[in-house]
C-alpha cells in the first residue's frame, strides 16, 4: 500500500481521515465513519481510469479551486481584477493540534494562501470545517465555499432536507439522487423559509447518516452532486449575491464554519448528534430552566394596551405561566404594520400610567417580563427614517421596495449597530426586562450602500447582527433571547449559539405544527424549540385537535401559550394549569435528555421519546389518520420506544403499569385514541 501523509481527527464516536492526494496538490477524504474506520485501504480509492476529465475532477477532494478542478464543481473561484479566473496551488504544509488540523496551499502567482481548517467539538460527533483565504494581491472571489464533503454511496444516495415557505417551515423532504446535481440555498440575506442550511446524506444500503449544517445567517447554498464513481460530493458556503467578494491585500477572510456530523444510526441517530451539538452551543445557559411563556401576539395582535395585556397576564399567571411577553404593537406609531418600526419608545396612549409601572404590574403577578423588537427594521413613516434615510439599504436612483410595509436597516454600518445596541441597552436599562424576542420580517431587496464602492454587504450585515447579539449576551447575561424571523427564516448555528430559543414558525395550528416540529427536531434540539399552545385553526390541515394535543405538542420543546385566555372556559384553564404543572416536572428531561423521534406525522401516532437518567418521557400524538378507530377493533395503537434496556423494567408513573424494556422495544407503549383523546404524556421510571 503506498502511503501518503494522512491525518485523522477523532470525535466521541467517529473519525475523519484526510490525506494528501497521490494524484496532485490537494487534500482528499480517506475515510469518515465510526472510530477505526480509517484502518484499511481507503474506500474512496478509485481506478484512475478516467477520460475527458482531470484526476482532480474525479477525486474526493476536500477543497479545490477552479483552475485545478475545471469541470465537476470547485469551491473557490478567484481572479485578479481584470484577469482570467483560476487558482493553481501547491501544498505548503500541515499543522496538527489537539483535535485540529490546518492544511495550507499556496498559489504564488496570485499571492493566495488557502488554509483548510478542521476542528473537532469536544463531547460531540461534529467536526467543524472552514477555509481561510489570505492574499498579497487584491483578488475577486466569485465563489468562496466553506468546504466540500464527500460521502461514498452504494447504490442511490438519499438526501434529506428541510423545506418550506412562510408558515410551513421545516418540512422533512427526501430525494433519491442517482446522478445529477441538487442545489438549495437562499439569497434573502438570511437562511430563509424555503430551505434550512442543513442536509443529511445516506447511501441506499447502509443505515449510517452523514449531515452538514452551515453556520451562516446570510446568503448560502448547499450543492450535492452524485458522481459517477459512487460518491456524493457536497459543496456548501456563502453566496456572494451582491457581486463578487473582494479580498484585499493582507486581509484574511474566514468562510463560515460547516459543521459535519456522522451517526451510524440513521437520521434518528444523526438528530441526536445535532441535539448534542446544540446543547454544546448553548453552553451553561442550558441549565437555566426555560420558563413557561405567555405571548399576547395571537390574542391581541397590534391592539396592545396596558389594561388588555394585564388582563391576559393575570389569566396566564393563574394557570402557571412564568413569563409574559408583549409582542409587536407596544411602541409609538404601531397601530398596524405600516408604521412605528425604528421608534422604539412605548406608546404613551397604550400605557397611560407609563411603561415602567406596567412592567412592574406584570412582575407583581410573579411573572418575568419580555419584549418584542425588530431591530433591523424601519418604517418609512418613522422618525428614525426621517432622521437617517441613509441608514437603509438602497440603490441610488432606484425605488426602495417595501416588504410588509417596511425597509431594512444596513446593519453592516457601525453607526446602525451602535443605534441598535443603544436602543436595546436603553430598553433593558429602563425596564425590568428579562426576555427579548428579536424578530426580522423582511429580506433585503435593493441591497446597496451608496458611495461606498464594492462592499461585502451580506457579510457585513451578518457581522453586525452577531456583534449586537454578542453585546446583548455579554452586557445582559441574564436576559433570555428568542430568535425569530417571520417564523423560522433565520435559524442556524451562529444564531443558536447566541440565543436561548428560536421560533420555528408562525403556524401554531396543531397538525401543521406537528409536521413542522418533526422536521425541526431532525436538525435542532428540543431546548431551542419554542412552541405555543394557541387557538389557531390549521392553515394547511383544518382537522381539529384537542387542547391536550396542543399542550403535548408544545411540551415537545419549550412550552409557551399564545391563546386568547379570555375566551377560555374555567374548565379549559384548569386543564391548561394541569398540563403546565406536568411540563414543569419533565422539562429538564425534555431539554437535556436524549430525544428520539418516534413515527412520523403521517402515521396514526407520532411521538418523541426523551431519556435522562432513570426517566423516560414520551409525548404521543394521535394524528387522526385512523379517525380514532384502531385498525383492529379493540386493540390500541402502539408506539415502539427505542434505546431501552431490554432487561430492565419501567413503571408508568401515572398508571403504575410496569413494562419490560423488551416489551417497550418490541410492542411499544399502548395508546387507545378516541375522538376526545388524541394525545398522551407518559413518564416512565426505570425500576
Ligand atoms: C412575525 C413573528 O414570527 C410573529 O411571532 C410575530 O412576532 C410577528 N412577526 C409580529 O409582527
Amino acid at each position: 500500500m503506498t502511503s501518503y501523509p494522512r491525518w485523522t481527527l477523532r470525535t466521541e464516536h467517529s473519525s475523519y481521515t484526510v490525506r494528501l492526494s497521490p494524484d496532485g496538490p490537494w487534500a482528499e477524504l480517506d475515510a469518515w465513519g465510526p472510530l477505526g474506520v480509517e484502518d484499511g485501504p481507503s474506500a474512496l480509492d478509485w481506478s484512475r481510469r478516467t477520460h475527458f476529465v482531470t484526476p482532480a475532477d474525479a477525486a474526493p477532494a476536500e477543497y479545490l479551486p477552479y483552475g485545478l478542478r475545471p469541470f465537476t464543481g470547485s469551491e473557490l473561484i478567484a481572479a485578479r481584477p481584470g484577469q482570467d479566473r483560476g487558482v493553481w496551488w501547491d501544498f505548503d504544509g500541515a499543522e496538527e493540534g489537539e483535535g485540529s488540523l490546518r492544511l495550507t496551499f499556496t498559489d504564488d502567482v496570485l499571492g493566495l494562501r488557502t488554509v483548510l481548517c478542521y476542528e473537532t467539538v469536544p463531547g460531540t460527533d461534529v467536526i467543524l470545517r472552514w477555509t481561510e483565504l489570505t492574499s498579497t494581491e487584491e483578488l475577486r472571489l466569485e465563489r468562496l465555499d466553506s468546504a466540500a464533503v464527500n460521502i461514498p454511496v452504494t447504490g442511490t444516495a438519499r438526501l434529506t432536507y428541510l423545506t418550506g415557505q412562510w408558515s410551513q417551515e421545516f418540512q422533512r423532504t427526501q430525494l433519491d439522487l442517482t446522478r445529477g446535481t441538487f442545489t438549495m440555498g437562499s439569497l434573502q440575506g438570511a437562511p430563509g423559509h424555503g430551505y434550512a442550511p442543513w442536509l443529511a446524506v445516506q447511501d441506499g444500503v447502509a443505515e449510517a447518516a452523514y449531515g452538514i449544517a452551515l453556520e451562516w445567517p446570510g446568503n448560502w447554498h448547499m450543492t450535492a452532486e452524485a458522481e459517477p464513481g459512487g460518491s456524493v460530493r457536497v459543496r456548501a458556503g456563502r453566496v456572494p449575491h451582491e457581486g463578487v467578494v473582494h479580498l484585499t491585500p493582507g486581509e484574511t477572510l474566514s468562510t463560515p464554519r460547516l459543521a459535519c456530523a456522522f451517526s451510524p444510526d440513521g437520521l434518528d441517530g444523526l438528530s441526536r448528534v445535532w441535539h448534542r451539538y446544540e446543547r454544546h452551543l448553548t453552553g451553561e445557559r442550558l441549565h437555566r430552566p426555560r420558563k413557561v411563556l405567555y405571548n399576547s401576539w395571537e390574542a391581541t395582535g397590534f391592539d396592545v394596551d396596558a389594561a388588555g395585556q394585564l388582563e391576559l397576564a393575570k389569566l396566564a399567571a393563574d394557570i402557571g405561566a412564568e413569563l409574559f411577553v408583549v409582542d409587536d404593537g407596544w411602541f409609538t406609531g404601531r397601530g398596524d404594520d405600516t408604521g412605528g418600526l425604528g421608534d422604539w419608545y412605548p406608546d404613551p396612549a397604550a400605557f397611560p400610567q407609563g411603561f415602567g409601572p406596567f412592567v412592574e404590574d406584570i412582575r407583581a403577578l410573579g411573572l418575568d417580563f419580555g419584549l418584542w423588537v425588530e431591530p433591523e427594521a424601519v418604517s418609512p413613516a418613522s422618525r428614525l427614517y426621517a432622521e437617517h434615510p441613509e441608514w437603509v439599504y438602497r440603490i441610488e436612483g432606484r425605488p426602495a421596495r417595501l416588504v410588509r410595509n417596511q425597509l431594512l436597516l444596513d446593519l453592516g454600518r457601525t453607526d446602525v449597530q451602535d443605534f441598535v445596541i443603544g436602543t436595546l441597552d436603553r430598553l433593558l436599562g429602563a425596564y425590568d426586562i428579562s426576555y427579548v424576542k428579536w424578530d426580522m420580517n423582511r429580506p433585503p431587496t435593493e441591497r446597496g450602500r451608496p458611495g461606498d464602492g464594492p462592499v461585502d454587504l451580506d457579510a457585513e450585515h451578518v457581522a453586525g447582527y452577531l456583534r449586537v447579539l454578542d453585546h446583548l449576551r455579554a452586557t445582559h447575561p441574564d436576559v433570555t433571547v428568542e430568535g425569530c424571523a417571520g417564523g423560522g427564516a433565520r435559524i442556524e448555528h451562529a444564531t443558536l449559539a447566541r440565543t436561548d430559543v428560536v421560533w420555528p414558525s408562525d403556524n401554531t395550528a396543531p397538525l401543521d405544527r406537528l409536521s413542522i416540529q418533526h422536521g425541526f427536531l431532525h436538525a435542532h434540539a428540543p431546548h431551542v424549540m419554542s412552541s405555543w399552545v394557541t387557538d389557531a385553526p390549521g392553515i394547511f390541515d383544518p382537522r381539529p385537535r384537542s387542547l391536550a394535543f396542543r399542550f403535548v405538542n408544545a411540551i415537545c420543546g419549550v412550552l409557551g401559550i399564545g391563546a386568547d385566555l379570555r375566551a377560555w372556559t374555567p374548565e379549559e384553564r384548569a386543564e391548561a394549569a394541569g398540563w403546565i404543572a406536568r411540563y414543569k416536572k419533565v422539562r429538564d428531561v425534555v431539554h437535556r435528555g436524549d430525544a428520539r423521534l418516534l413515527g412520523t406525522p403521517h402515521d396514526s401516532t407520532c411521538g418523541v421519546q426523551y431519556d435522562l437518567g432513570d426517566r423516560t418521557v414520551v409525548a404521543a400524538l394521535g394524528t387522526g389518520r385512523l379517525d380514532g378507530a384502531p385498525l383492529v377493533p379493540g386493540r390500541p395503537d402502539r408506539l415502539r420506544l427505542r434505546g431501552m434496556d431490554p432487561t430492565a423494567h419501567y413503571r408508568d408513573t401515572a398508571t403504575g403499569t410496569t413494562y419490560s424494556g423488551s416489551h417497550l422495544l418490541h410492542y411499544g407503549l399502548p395508546f387507545r385514541w378516541s375522538a376526545g383523546h388524541d394525545a398522551g404524556l407518559v413518564v416512565l421510571i426505570r425500576q
